[in-house]
């Protein structure tokens, strides 16, 4: 009986703890949590603007982002970065940067 008593106390206590814990977690929270507490761009996707700026325009006219879902921009930029022979890091600069525009 001591033993149904506590798992009911736990699964209770877990099931009043749960919507707490779930619904202020939205995708755009855990991210600017993460990276950046202020909405403002941070040294990294201020960087990855410039080179998509000046690099991502070689071939084409400035993309707009918000025309492609996040889903898109991975695929995209894993073609583009390398036709723009981009390296790692400036590739994670415009990452950060695209996935910053589209959470404005
Ligand atoms: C060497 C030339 C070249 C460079 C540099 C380049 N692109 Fe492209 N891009 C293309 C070509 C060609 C296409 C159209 C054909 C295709 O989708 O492969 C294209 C298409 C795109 C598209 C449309 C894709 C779609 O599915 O509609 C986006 C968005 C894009 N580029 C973003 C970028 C970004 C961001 C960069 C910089 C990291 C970049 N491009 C650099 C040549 C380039």
């Amino acid at each position: 009986m001591k033993k149904i008593l506590f798992a009911f106390v736990v699964v209770g206590s877990i099931v009043a703890c749960a919507p707490k814990l779930v619904t202020p977690v939205s995708v755009t929270e855990e991210v600017t949590e993460t990276t950046e507490p202020a909405p403002e761009m941070n040294d990294i996707a201020s960087a990855g603007k410039v080179i998509f700026n000046n690099d991502c325009t070689k071939c084409h006219s400035l993309k707009v982002i918000g025309n492609h879902s996040k889903q898109q921009w991975t695929g995209i930029l894993t073609k583009m970065t390398k036709m723009a022979k981009l390296d790692e890091t400036q590739t994670n600069q415009v990452t950060q940067y695209v996935f910053w525009e589209l959470e404005q």
